[in-house]
């Protein structure tokens, strides 16, 4: 871990991220006195506006986005009393002089730059000009780094030409979300399960990131983007990792990411031969109108993975994600296989496998479904129905309040613990994977299916599946 930092340095600090997460989020751990004694918060955009005015606006955002039971006027004052503004065009090398007479280097500070990508060279080569890239600044990226492999190693290259790997915390907000977290509590403190988390044991696992939202109006992005390089390459992948990953020696940033991209790296590459049979690619019905051109940029993407090692050879990993889905939904769901022998005769239409289903939003629960006695004296044979075990978060922690990922992720950030963050091999495997996806699409021809808006995504989805005589877990 490298030190705490006494100034947090926001670029794009009016922009969509920092107005409807990160302000909320500095405010929420202001409130509950997370943050370091006399932290300074100092934001900077190109709008030129004075600190009161800018004051003004993350109290605005803050009145906007937080749930009214939480936000108090007053508290948001007060929280607001510790940041300032500076104009700055990320761009050009004014403004940096000034912003770094404002910050005692000394004494730590944390950059995020949450500026479109094209902008971070430019950025961290103006920081690095006026002292700001030295041994106590630590700097957080959000994504996307790059639009594919070669990109990314530019931005990369680009970032560590002044700061070295364990000062760059690299963004993946699902990495802080509390659920997401639980996966490895779930996993490495219970020796439940650890035993049967192998391919002797589960049949497949599914990963479901269905949203109801289209285009929120970031066509420009999303339009190049598509479901592939928006989600998949991201908190996908990401939460594939942490679902396959071998048990790290320590939760220490190394080991836990050390495993991770052990994982990302296993993962087998999908052929132009095998894709059509292992990708299906979908766009919603209205995604056109809404963007107002020709496209044929994916809102939808489900696919067979493998990750090729002992621990899961065989075992179909199906992903799916989608825009304009019938309902929000990030689900881990694990079904494990059918118990070897039925001792309880010809029952077999009841029998079902067990099923570990791992909720991580909106609700956040998990259950296991376990086959039970159906009560009744059984003239005809014993009859067996599923139930579920249910934990629900929210019951057994009902005193404790839902915090937004990044509140955990800034507070990472600015206590200097980068366990959460992404290492670059990994975003390295990921855009690997990625990258060789596309190419093998684009190669066998394949363009996105319609799909009706408010559904579960195109028939290919389902076909995916049942071609395995497997279902989605719906
Ligand atoms: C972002 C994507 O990274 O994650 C968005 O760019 C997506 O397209 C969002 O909507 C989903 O995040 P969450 O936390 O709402 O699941």
């Amino acid at each position: 871990m490298i030190g705490q930092s006494k100034t947090l340095l926001l670029f794009g600090a009016t922009g969509d991220l920092s107005r409807r997460m990160l302000i909320p989020s500095l405010y929420g751990l202001h409130a509950d006195g997370l943050l370091p004694d006399g932290l300074k918060i100092i934001g900077t955009a190109r709008s030129k506006l004075s600190d009161d005015e800018f004051r003004e606006t993350a109290v605005e955002a803050l009145r906007e986005h937080l749930p009214e039971d939480f936000f108090s006027e007053m508290t948001a004052r007060r929280f607001a009393q510790r940041i300032t503004y500076l104009p700055v065009d990320v761009t050009t090398p004014d403004g940096y002089q000034e912003l770094a007479s404002r910050i005692d280097v000394d004494e730590g500070v944390s950059i995020f730059l949450s500026t479109a990508p094209s902008l971070f060279k430019a950025a961290i080569d103006n920081l690095a000009a006026v002292g700001l890239a030295g041994d106590t600044v630590k700097l957080a990226l959000e994504k996307p780094i790059g639009t594919d492999l070669e990109s990314s190693c530019e931005i990369n290259d680009a970032v560590a030409a002044h700061f070295p790997e364990n000062r760059i915390f690299r963004i993946d907000h699902y990495l802080g979300k509390e659920t997401v977290q639980n996966l490895l509590a779930l996993r490495f403190a219970n020796s439940l399960l650890e035993p049967v988390w192998n391919a002797s044991h589960v049949d497949h696992v599914q990963i479901t990131v269905a949203e109801t939202v289209g285009l929120e109006g970031r066509a420009g992005y999303y339009d190049t983007a598509g479901a592939s390089r928006d989600m998949l390459q991201n908190h996908m992948l990401q939460l594939l990792a942490l679902v396959a990953m071998e048990p790290p020696a320590a939760y220490d940033p190394d080991a836990v990411r050390a495993e991770k991209v052990k994982v990302l790296q296993s993962l087998r590459a999908i052929d132009a031969d095998s894709a059509k049979a292992n990708v299906v690619l979908g766009q919603y019905d209205g995604y056109l109108e809404e963007l107002g051109d020709k496209s044929d940029t994916e809102t939808f993407i489900a696919l067979k993975a493998h990750v090729d090692n002992w621990r899961w050879a065989g075992v179909p990993f199906y992903l799916r994600h989608g825009k304009a889905m019938a309902r929000r939904k990030t689900e881990i769901y694990i079904q494990f296989k059918c118990v070897p022998h039925s001792i309880f005769g010809n029952i077999s239409g009841q029998m079902q496998p067990n099923e570990l289903i791992i909720s991580i939003q909106p609700e956040e629960n998990i259950r296991i479904k376990m086959m039970t006695k159906t009560p009744g004296l059984d003239r005809g044979g014993m009859s067996l129905r599923e139930v579920p075990l249910d934990v629900t978060m929210e019951g057994a922690f009902s005193d404790y309040r839902r915090r937004i990922a990044y509140e955990r992720l800034l507070l990472d950030l600015i206590e200097g613990d980068p366990t959460l963050f992404v290492r670059r091999d990994e975003v390295e495997a990921q855009w690997n994977y990625i990258d060789g996806l596309r190419a093998s699409w684009l190669r066998a021809d394949m363009t996105p299916e319609a799909y009706t808006s408010g559904g579960w995504g195109p028939t290919g989805s389902t076909e995916l599946t049942q071609r395995d005589g497997r279902a989605w877990n719906d």
